[in-house]
């Protein structure tokens, strides 16, 4: 009989042709744009081979041991799998696909649009705009700051990091300045970034764009110390995962004026509740994770997903594997 696939959402129509017309699988499938609620999950894994997931489904101990021993590859439609407990994975052997490169250009996109939707205060100019706030043309009005002649500091310069800078760069940009975990020399001839201290990217970037993974290195490092270094004037971005910031911190440096604006599409938790006092701030901007949400980019993420749980079920090498050494 085929080996048992279980996909735990409705997923855009390119992953699921994929899965039907390999015609190597039984699929089950949580039929619904919502996600399976937890005790479902844990039923429905039982005696699977193969799982199909979003970044919504923390995979751990438990649901790895409801799942039992049958399992063998855990396929998420992500680029980060921060909610996957890769020590318990490996512990069984499991392998785990994921869905980088594909969703590069859309993230640095989003992370482009809400830099400048940030420093530019479109939401708020808007909201002016529809509610009778336009008085008059007025010369001190709604005025943000440019990106012309800035310094821009990426924390995490990965794929997305570097697609950021290379779309922010015809804009005028005076300087680039990252900090990752080690440098990242052969960057140096395609955008001349400079690689600084955590302390430095802080102290001195106009505008700091967040795009690392999720690490028990990253977790709360965009926290009080680093708000309290950045320049009054500068702007926050994060398109990374929303446990990378210590969103109290944050939402004290914004509401004292201690950075001018933050732009997020990543929070803990998601969504975050309406009555959440980072929604009172007028200079903070805040987008429902959709970063990676144009129509072919998810096309692309949900074949990539199905592509490497087939390769895994099939004990061949995956288009996107994580390294679990
Ligand atoms: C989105 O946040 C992803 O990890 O793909
Ligand atoms: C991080 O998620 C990257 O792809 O650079």
């Amino acid at each position: 009989h085929l080996p048992k696939v279980y996909v735990t959402r409705r997923i855009p129509p390119d992953g699921m042709k994929i899965l039907r017309q390999s015609g190597c699988c039984d699929i089950e499938q949580w039929d619904s744009d919502d996600p399976v609620p937890r005790s479902e999950l844990l039923k429905k894994v039982v005696g699977i081979q193969g799982l199909y997931c979003l970044l919504t489904e923390k995979i751990d101990k438990e649901l790895l041991d409801a799942a039992g021993p049958s399992l063998k590859v855990v396929s998420t439609m992500s680029v980060g799998y921060d909610h996957l407990s890769l020590d318990e994975i490996k512990k069984r052997g499991i392998r785990v696909g994921f869905t980088p490169d594909v969703l590069t250009e859309a993230v640095a996109e989003l992370t482009v649009a809400l830099l400048l939707a940030t420093s530019r205060r479109l939401i708020e100019a808007v909201d002016e705009a529809r509610s009778g706030g336009w008085g008059t043309w007025k010369p001190l009005w709604m005025c943000g700051s440019g990106l012309s002649g800035s310094t821009i500091g990426i924390l995490g310069m990965g794929r997305i990091g570097e697609a950021i800078a290379h779309r922010l760069k015809p804009f005028g940009v005076s300087k680039f300045i990252y900090n990752d975990i080690a440098p990242r020399h052969e960057l140096a001839q395609k955008i001349s970034a400079e690689y600084v201290s955590l302390l430095e990217l802080a102290k001195q970037s106009d505008f700091l764009l967040v795009c690392c993974a999720l690490t028990p290195e990253t977790h709360g490092i965009c926290n009080k110390q680093l708000f309290s270094n950045m320049k009054s004037s500068a702007i926050f971005i994060n398109t990374s995962r929303g446990a990378v910031v210590n969103q109290e911190d944050l939402y004290q440096a914004l509401a004292s004026n201690q950075i001018a604006a933050a732009g997020l599409d990543v929070t803990v938790p998601e969504p975050l509740p309406t009555d959440h006092p980072l929604f009172t701030l007028k200079n903070c901007v805040i987008l429902p994770h959709i970063a990676s949400a144009t129509v072919e980019t998810r096309n692309a993420m949900a074949a990539l997903a199905a592509n490497n749980l087939l390769a895994g079920l099939k004990g061949e090498p995956m288009p996107k594997e994580v390294p679990l050494n």
